[in-house]
């Protein structure tokens, strides 16, 4: 396929979401969401990501360092923008491929759609368009009796008759690089947002008899723009929604999918079954057959292994857990490594921060954890060993295998009796 680098727009104040964080730094799933969009470009081949920055540009290009970037001088407008990256193109060949920076929905395999339409129409614009009930905020797509593209017409400017069209602008599009550059160049400001428009480049295409295609998105939902918080909570809804029912295809049971949270990068084996409230976040792996919650919080870097049980009110934080062991109550294991067959006791607590530093906890294979017990970190419980109720065992005293300690601060009792 004909090389295509792609122009990222993300220099934008971003005035509706209210915020002195910029726009695209805002978090949906825990990550940017300009990392969304750079991701789908990356997943659509696309290696090339010239990203406009101009708003707050430092802490743009802190989160995302050795990018390819150019500062728009001046936030002119969406044209304005794409103009800026000219000169980095300049000995560019190929398609350039336009996106917005807060569209992050928007699926690989539509981007792929597009530039494959794109190469097969030779249109000097192909277009992503999406039918909403609702259309109100986006740009509409106008198009002649035959069906083809005329121009596109921002909400501000849109007539009554406009204003019902449900066919919209996403903000994803492909170019003829020379059509492209050469229409921005003729583009006049806005007079009513004295803004420069690249969505009127497509009327100038469409006068100069150039071939304007587009490919409609599967799913409305990809076209969400992120302006505002309301947005942001409703494209986090979609990708929520989306990661329960493919977790659910799966084989996974979410017993009440509109009060669970799994983060789409989270992983979870079949049979396993997740109780309501609970909330899984990035990066966390969990096994086949386990049973979580209800309300439990299993945060970044946590992996849980098959037929384990973590019960209400449990949080685990960069915490390991292996095969056959039942965490079931009101417990913090912070930075632990859980062994298999353990039983931790409802309340008991990792100290694992002395203000420094973040320590380990061990506890290995078999052993058993009173309620109530404090482990200090950092601290190894043996293989075997028992911790009685309330204990406080203290750092560095680490419990030999199959001894039992109890008390304040936790002394040796007694070998653990045989079953
Ligand atoms: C834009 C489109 C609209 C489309 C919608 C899809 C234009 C004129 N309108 O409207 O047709 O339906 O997106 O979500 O493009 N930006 C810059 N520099 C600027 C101004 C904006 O880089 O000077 C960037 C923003 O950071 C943003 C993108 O361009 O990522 C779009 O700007 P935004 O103000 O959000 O445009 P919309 O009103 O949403
Ligand atoms: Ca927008």
């Amino acid at each position: 396929m004909k090389n295509t680098a792609a122009i990222v727009l993300a220099a934008g104040r971003g005035t509706r979401m209210k915020s002195s964080t910029p726009k695209v730094l805002h978090r949906l799933q825990s990550r940017p969401l300009l990392s969304s969009v750079l991701e789908a470009l990356k997943g659509a081949g696309i290696d090339r990501q010239i990203l406009v920055l101009g708003h707050k540009d430092k802490a743009v290009k802190s989160v995302f360092p050795g990018r390819e970037i150019v500062i728009q001088k001046k936030l002119l407008g969406s044209g304005d923008a794409v103009k800026s990256a000219k000169a980095a193109l300049s000995a560019f060949k190929g398609e350039v491929l336009v996106i917005c920076g807060d569209t992050p929905l928007i699926r690989r395999e539509t981007i792929k759609k597009l530039m494959t339409e794109q190469k097969n129409s030779g249109a000097s614009c192909t277009l992503l368009t999406a039918k909403l009930a609702n259309p109100a905020g986006y740009g509409r797509i106008l198009r002649d009796d035959a069906g083809n593209i005329q121009r596109i017409v921002e909400e501000k400017n849109a007539s009554i008759y406009e204003e019902v069209i449900e066919e919209i602008n996403v903000g994803c599009y492909s170019f003829n690089k020379k059509d492209l550059f050469s229409s921005l160049e003729k583009l006049k400001m806005d007079a009513k947002k004295k803004e420069y428009y690249l969505t009127d480049v497509i009327e100038m295409l469409a006068e100069e008899n150039k071939k304007i295609s587009s490919i409609l998105c599967e799913n409305p939902e990809e076209a969400i723009g992120i302006n505002s918080r309301l947005d942001l909570a409703r494209a986090n809804a979609i990708i929520k929604g989306r990661t329960l029912e493919a977790l659910m295809t799966e084989g996974v049971t979410v017993v009440d999918p509109n009060s669970t949270f799994v983060n789409a990068g989270a992983r979870i084996g079949r049979d396993t079954v997740i109780e309501p409230h609970t909330i899984i976040e990035n990066g966390v792996t969990i096994g086949e057959n386990c049973h979580i919650g209800p309300f439990a919080r299993i945060r970044e870097k946590t992996k849980i292994a098959d037929n384990v049980k973590i019960g209400n009110f449990t949080e685990l934080v960069r915490t390991k857990v292996s095969s056959g062991s039942r965490i079931k109550h009101m417990t913090y294991l912070g930075d632990a490594e859980v062994g298999k067959n353990v039983n931790v006791g409802a309340g008991t607590i990792t100290a694992n921060y002395d203000g420094k530093n973040k320590n380990k906890t061990i506890i290995e294979d078999d052993s058993f954890i009173g309620v109530g017990a404090i482990l200090i970190a950092p601290i190894k419980i043996g293989k075997g060993a028992v911790v009685g109720a309330g204990s406080v065992v203290t750092r560095n005293k680490n419990v030999p295998p199959r001894k039992t300690v109890a008390g304040v601060p936790a002394k040796v009792l007694c070998r653990r009796r045989k079953k």
